[in-house]
């Protein structure tokens, strides 16, 4: 009888481990699991642009044709560098190991294999508004 009772006990304090240790993983694979969408990060560019006009920003170049305006950016799809715009060639070429693009972030040559991102650019809207905004 007494045997029976030390097992009993001996195999409940080995549940009562294990429900611990469950306890406290639970919180840590969570945290590890649990991601936060990224919200959309807005720019403002406070000109009106014309037909022919680009827009060098840190992160991203806004053109504007006949067809309308877009965005892409001005990151490097390589290793990162910063795009510089070439007007002479209507390209964006990289400095660090010379990769192009067109201004539509189609890949033309140069160690980078995919193309530039595109992000969404809206017409601010209201009286004085004058501009536009670009969702990165
Ligand atoms: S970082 Fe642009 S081509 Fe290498």
């Amino acid at each position: 009888m007494a045997e029976e009772r030390r097992m009993f006990l001996q195999n409940s304090w080995v549940w009562v481990r294990l429900a611990a240790v469950a306890a406290l993983c639970y919180p840590l694979l969570r945290f590890v699991k649990f991601k936060v969408p990224k919200k959309p990060q807005l720019v403002k560019v406070e000109k009106l642009m014309k037909v022919g006009d680009v827009h060098l920003d840190q992160e991203f170049v806004l053109f504007r044709d006949e067809s309308g305006i877009w965005a892409v950016s001005r990151i490097c799809t390589h290793l990162g560098c910063r795009l510089n715009f070439s007007e002479q060639e209507h390209l964006l070429i990289c400095p660090c190991h010379q990769s192009r693009f067109t201004t539509r972030g189609v890949r033309i040559s140069g160690p980078a294999e995919r193309n530039l991102p595109q992000f969404a650019v809206e017409k601010m809207s209201g009286e004085n508004a004058k501009g536009y905004i670009v969702s990165l």
